[in-house]
């Protein structure tokens, strides 16, 4: 039932679609991914929230019909932008952080 409230972007009210052209490679991928983190930066910034939800990249025609988007475009992720119910229950949840040496290898 959590995920299916992906495909009503957990009761957001603003979807953002980020698509990207089908030539680009690695490099742009990496871009769009900083881009949409910048995106959700922004909004913590004027007290929004977001949910990055690659859920949505799983059906992307159905965007595609709707919006009329060339298939020349691929879908990444979408991102559920809105204010936050702090009461619900799926805020409560907060998942660990890896300290940085589990990731990390240094060389001197
Ligand atoms: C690119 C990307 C796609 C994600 N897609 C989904 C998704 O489709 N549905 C979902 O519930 N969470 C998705 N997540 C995970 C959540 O948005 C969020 O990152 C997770 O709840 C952990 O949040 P936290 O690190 O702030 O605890 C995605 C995360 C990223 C970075």
């Amino acid at each position: 039932m959590q995920w299916i409230k992906n495909y009503h972007h957990f009761g957001a009210p603003v979807a953002l679609l980020f698509f990207i052209d089908t030539i680009l490679e690695k490099g742009s991928w990496v871009d769009t991914g900083m881009f949409i983190q910048n995106v959700m930066l922004a909004a913590r910034g004027h007290g929004l929230e977001t949910c990055p939800q690659a859920a949505l990249a799983e059906y992307p025609d159905v965007a595609r019909d709707l919006l009329n988007i060339p298939e020349s475009k691929k879908l990444i992720c979408g991102v559920a932008l809105g204010y936050a119910d702090y009461d619900d229950p799926s805020y409560q949840y907060r998942t660990d952080r890896e300290p940085v040496e589990r990731f990390t290898q240094w060389y001197r």
